[in-house]
């Protein structure tokens, strides 16, 4: 079965039950602060679970393209993707548990076909929050799964949470397919052969500020299929790399190159096709967020295409196959270019870089921050590339002398004019890093300035002209108000505050109380940015080391940008 198939099948079933098709929603979450990417089908959907009503009812089907940059290290293996389509309908306030799971059981067994002998299932065992979901497991029972095929596990493995800190959430129940022959008695989590194909959740908690888990107003359901993983199971795969929209993807790079690393190849096509779908939102490859994520991914790709012996500049042969198999719209040229713009741009540091790594890492355990540093700064190496580099030859990175070095070199750009970093930094050019800075303070000045400590970043979008930032809130700001903002982040400029960061993990900034802007979801360090004692944030940078580099702040524009988020565009003059 194809892909396409696999998705016309559910969308269809669903239709058949009385859901409405809504639209596959962007790939960077319009009004979501709390991640980079779409994770999942539910985020765009959070305002309707939390009970605002749906413009096209109360039950919904889609197909999702989503992105999950936290399964990172695990990618290479069998199943897992960074970008992946989602399959996923929802129930806002009508259907629960028992339609559900009958739902899911019959499109599995009866249109799928899969063997109900092969399938497993996890319910959620209960605890203090909510208790044991005993009415999803009878139910599965009642239609016919194996008892011991039926496991209840704790919150880690059967409670669904948005990544943000707070939102809708709750038990779920989660279905396996046993892909060897030979299935075991027992429904067993960590034997591996059970792959997870689709997860339903019932989401009615919301999880509030204080960690708390308070009853919704209504009973939701949200369910989630892997469109890749369905379909490598129901031809028999034992990995996502054989289906009709990898398997052209995998031909072409093992004909680039006759080496046996099999892991090595699938990073090339999974990052090479996540970065095409990220190029296709209009987002380039920079030192910033989203921008950040895809220079990592088509580095990476390029590295480990080394890694290969793949000796010319290779990522146009597999994004051209990327192009063939998937059926979505691509602004190819805008695509192509940005990736040779990329891979020029690192291949030619590449090399050398790696030289200077087998070299200077001859004969040690660690690999010194200053090593680490020179590879970031000067030859366009990502930290966890170099890590990743390290942790081949067996050895660690000394990650702490690393941002020593990098803050050291933040104070000395200070007195230096154009800012110091090569090919590392250097591209991001000195106005988006300014500009990025005042959008802190911004963000800062409109809490104060409108009396709203609950001002959030909604969305923001930085070119070397002008800074724009989306927040919430539910009316107009008016000039007289623009003006005192203005004011206040000129103050600021003036005291030419400090701005530092330091890198702790995400719970000891939410311990901190750091609001939470971006959750930077690649890797499990975050960087959190002070501006003196006046604005600290969750952000992944780069920012001036002072305010004195900023120049005065101008307010060009206010306008509304969405249902109760307004829109700021400024200028540093
Ligand atoms: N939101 C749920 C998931 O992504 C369905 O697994």
């Amino acid at each position: 079965m194809e892909s396409k198939e696999l998705k016309k099948k559910y969308i269809e079933f669903f239709k058949k039950k009385g859901h409405k098709n809504i639209v596959n929603a962007s790939l960077i979450p319009e009004n979501d602060p709390t991640v980079l990417f779409t994770t999942a089908g539910m985020h765009p959907l959070v305002p309707f679970l939390l009970g605002e009503k749906h413009p096209q009812g109360k039950r919904l089907v889609n197909v999702q393209k989503c992105i999950r940059t936290s399964d990172i290290e695990e990618v290479g293996d069998d199943c897992h993707l960074t970008f992946f389509e989602m399959l996923g309908n929802w129930s806002l306030g009508d259907y629960f548990k028992e339609e559900m799971v009958e739902m899911s059981y019959e499109f599995l067994i009866d249109v799928l076909k899969l063997d109900k002998e092969r399938i497993g299932i996890s319910c959620f065992k209960g605890d203090k929050d909510a208790g044991k979901d005993t009415v999803s497991a009878e139910k599965w029972g009642a239609l016919g799964i194996n008892k011991e095929r039926i496991a209840f596990l704790p919150k880690s493995e059967n409670w669904w949470e948005s990544p943000g800190e707070t939102g809708p959430c709750g038990p779920d129940s989660e279905m396996f397919f046993y892909i060897r022959k030979k299935v075991p008695k027992k429904f067993d989590v960590e034997d591996k052969n059970w792959v997870e194909i689709w997860n339903d959740v019932f989401m009615e908690y919301n999880k509030n500020q204080n960690g708390k888990y308070e009853k919704l107003k209504q009973q939701n359901v949200d369910t989630g299929m892997g469109v890749e993983r369905t379909v490598a199971i129901l031809n028999g795969y034992d990995n996502v790399y054989e289906i009709d929209t990898l398997k052209p993807l995998m031909d072409k790079v093992n004909k680039l190159s006759k080496k046996n690393d099999v892991r090595s190849k699938r990073i090339v096509v999974d990052h090479l096709r996540a970065a095409v779908f990220i190029l296709n939102e209009k987002v380039e490859p920079g030192n910033l967020e989203q921008g950040y994520v895809l220079r990592r991914l088509i580095r990476r790709a390029i590295r480990h295409g080394k890694l290969l012996g793949i000796n010319h500049r290779f990522c146009k042969d597999v994004v051209d196959e990327v192009f063939k198999v998937s059926d979505y719209k691509f602004n190819k040229k805008f695509i192509l270019n940005e990736i040779k713009k990329e891979e020029e741009k690192f291949d030619r540091s590449l090399n050398q870089g790696m030289r200077i790594f087998e070299k200077e890492s001859k004969g040690l355990k660690i690999v010194s921050g200053k090593l680490a540093f020179t590879l970031f700064a000067s030859y366009g190496f990502p930290l966890e590339m170099t890590r990743e580099m390290a942790k081949e030859k067996g050895l660690k990175v000394d990650e702490k002398g690393f941002e020593k070095a990098f803050e050291e070199h933040q104070k000395l750009s200070r007195t230096a004019t154009a800012g110091r970093f090569k090919s590392g930094l250097a591209d991001s050019s000195e106005m988006t890093t300014k500009l990025h800075t005042a959008t802190h303070l911004l963000l800062q000045a409109l809490k104060e300035v409108l009396h709203d400590e609950n001002i959030m970043q909604k969305g923001s979008n930085i070119t070397p002209e002008r800074l724009r930032l989306d927040f919430n809130f539910p009316r107009k700001v008016e000039r007289d108000e623009l003006d005192k903002i203005e004011d206040k982040v000129n103050e600021q400029i003036k005291k030419k505050l400090e701005v530092k960061f330091e890198e702790m993990s995400l719970e000891e900034a939410k311990k901190k109380g750091v609001k939470g802007a971006f959750e930077h979801k690649y890797g499990e360090k975050v960087k959190v940015y002070s501006i003196g004692s006046y604005s600290k944030e969750l952000c992944a940078g780069p920012h001036v080391s002072s305010l004195k580099e900023l120049g005065k702040f101008k307010i060009k524009k206010e306008e509304s940008s969405s249902s109760g988020v307004r829109r700021i565009k400024a200028k540093l003059l």
